[in-house]
């Protein structure tokens, strides 16, 4: 087996996995490097097929100690034929949960042979700085005070990126657990890795 290529998955609604895979992709010297943001509906409209001359990375953040539930469906149409992987995932600083097995069994069903999985820390998506918008679609694109509570993941991409910070975080239970948050888990938690 010799890897020809690397495949580097994201889906990063407040940018802190992205940031992350990136360093990952500055520290792997491979020239063929492809980016698939799958934060974006569209982009997960499309399909994964990788082989196993290909390294793959997949990044996702953890929601609820889990995988986001809306990349499930994606996820488990990737089509791979035992192709090395490194599974990993990306919280806010309070707990990994379930996220990193969970993530990595799914992607044993698609095919891969996880090699690697690690766990980061990032920034909670719950807390205050700018980044980009809807992944799933959630806000009316005629009227973007109008938003579909079904849809919405309470990911906060729309809060971080309003130019005119006009968004805020609504008195609630969102608004509860980020207070819980900042005061909980303020002691920084280090990576770790499984080999
Ligand atoms: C709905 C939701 C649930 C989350 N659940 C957890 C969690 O259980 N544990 C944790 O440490 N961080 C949790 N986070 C924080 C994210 O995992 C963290 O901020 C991550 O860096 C966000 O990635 P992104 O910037 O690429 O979107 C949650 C964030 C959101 C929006």
């Amino acid at each position: 087996m010799k890897i020809q290529s690397l495949k580097l998955v994201y889906f990063s609604p407040t940018g802190t996995t992205k940031a992350i895979i990136q360093g990952i992709a500055r520290g792997i010297n491979q020239s063929a490097v492809e980016l698939i943001d799958i934060t974006k509906p569209n982009a997960r409209k499309q399909q994964l097929q990788t082989s196993e001359n290909e390294l793959l990375v997949v990044a996702v953040p953890v929601y609820m100690g889990r995988v986001p539930a809306l990349l499930m469906e994606w996820l488990l149409r990737i089509k791979a034929h035992n192709t090395p992987t490194v599974c990993i995932v990306v919280y806010g600083n309070r707990v990994y949960d379930d996220a990193l097995l969970e993530l990595k069994d799914t992607l044993i069903t698609c095919g891969c042979l996880p090699i690697t999985c690690a766990a980061y820390i990032g920034e909670h998506s719950f807390s205050s700085s700018e980044t980009p918008t809807c992944p799933v679609g959630a806000i009316a694109s005629e009227n973007s005070n109008l938003i579909d509570n079904e849809k919405c993941i309470t990911c906060c991409a729309c809060i971080k990126n309003c130019p005119q910070n006009a968004r805020t975080m609504k008195t609630g239970l969102v608004k509860d657990a980020a207070i819980r948050l900042n005061t909980l888990y303020q002691e920084r938690k280090e990576p770790v890795f499984f080999l």
